[in-house]
């Protein structure tokens, strides 16, 4: 709960010097000296105990120290600024900010992307990485940033493979049924959680604790390191293990922004968030691990799933999208094929 009002407090603060200085955050990093200096906001849904926040946190600190003061950037955790589809009109119109969310918003403008990150395609996360390599996906990443200016600097920031946190076990899709399960805003997410049984609400994760003690959901559906990081222990303490979708987020820029940026300045970017990224996986293997022990030393219970149950159930999930090219089912399968036979 602490975290929920320190985000309250951050907002509140953050509103009250945009009435002082101005309402753009650009402006206070120029008036404090370098004049040719670069105020980038990174904006972010993780609060800051989580292990994503904490990797950008170094990513951005590296970035403002290897450029020495030619850029600034901002990191606001906790959803404080423009995160989901708002964050991501940020980046579309061109504002000077770097987005870290789901690979799902960017699936709002060029649809496939929802499908590369569809329920139950992955086992392992390398199996995702490898994916995220393909000319398929680098051909949706070169779509986004021709179309709709925006350039993806990585896909592969992960925080676990997401399960149901609720009130009761959860075994099969059988027992989602009547069930109101928060999801981020999003079709895949919504299609996805109907497909197995529940009534999804989508809500911005900030709200859910709230959500859940106000009885409007019965649960979220989300990673290990998001039920132990943001504290949702104090409120559901059943997780059953459907790992469904994988949690990932992509950071995304706009092309604006980055072709006013200098070549070495492009470089420190690119290098500080390949570094964090990696940071940020080696942490969360060895957490997930730690936070799994953690939970249930909180009364957390660990319950396993009718696997082959929830596959089969949310196989509609990949007919329902209009958008999607078709046929890219079938190519993604082929190359989940290749990837698994190297
Ligand atoms: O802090 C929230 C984060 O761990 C998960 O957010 O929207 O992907 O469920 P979301």
């Amino acid at each position: 709960m602490k975290k929920f009002l320190s985000i309250l407090l951050v907002l509140a603060m953050t509103l009250s010097l945009a009435a002082c200085g101005g309402n753009d955050t650009s402006d206070a990093g120029a008036s404090a000296g370098n004049e040719d200096k670069k105020v980038i906001t990174v904006s972010t849904k993780f609060v800051d105990d989580e292990q994503t926040a904490i990797s950008l946190k170094k990513v951005v600190e590296a970035i403002n120290e290897r450029s020495e003061g030619s850029l600034e950037l901002q990191l606001f955790t906790g959803g404080v600024l423009p995160i989901g589809k708002d964050g991501m009109e940020q980046i579309v119109q061109g504002s000077d900010w770097i987005l870290v969310e789901g690979i799902n918003f960017l699936g709002d403008y060029v649809p496939d992307y929802n499908a590369v990150t569809g329920p139950f395609l992955y086992q392992t996360f390398d199996e995702f990485f490898a994916m995220m390599q393909t000319p398929l996906v680098q051909n949706l990443n070169q779509q986004i940033e021709d179309e709709y200016g925006v350039k993806v600097l990585s896909l592969d920031w992960v925080f676990g493979f997401r399960s149901m946190m609720t009130n009761k076990p959860i075994t099969t899709p059988e027992d989602m049924r009547g069930l109101n399960i928060r999801v981020p805003t999003s079709q895949l997410y919504t299609y996805t959680i109907e497909a197995m049984g529940g009534n999804p609400v989508s809500m911005p994760y900030y709200d859910t604790y709230a959500a859940i003690q106000q009885g409007v959901i019965d649960g979220v559906e989300g990673s290990i390191m998001t039920y132990y990081g943001t504290q949702q222990y104090e409120n559901v303490k059943e997780y059953s293990l459907t790992n469904h979708l994988l949690g990932v987020s992509a950071v995304s820029i706009s092309t604006k922004l980055w072709d006013e940026l200098t070549e070495e300045q492009q470089t420190i970017i690119v290098e500080e968030f390949e570094k964090g990224r990696d940071d940020n996986l080696a942490e969360t293997i060895k957490l997930e691990e730690e936070y799994a022990e953690l939970l249930k030393a909180e009364g957390v219970t660990f319950h396993e799933v009718d696997a082959p149950a929830f596959l089969e159930a949310a196989e509609p999930v990949f007919g329902r999208f209009e958008r999607w090219t078709p046929g890219i089912y079938d190519e993604i399968v082929e190359e989940l094929n290749k990837i698994r036979q190297q």
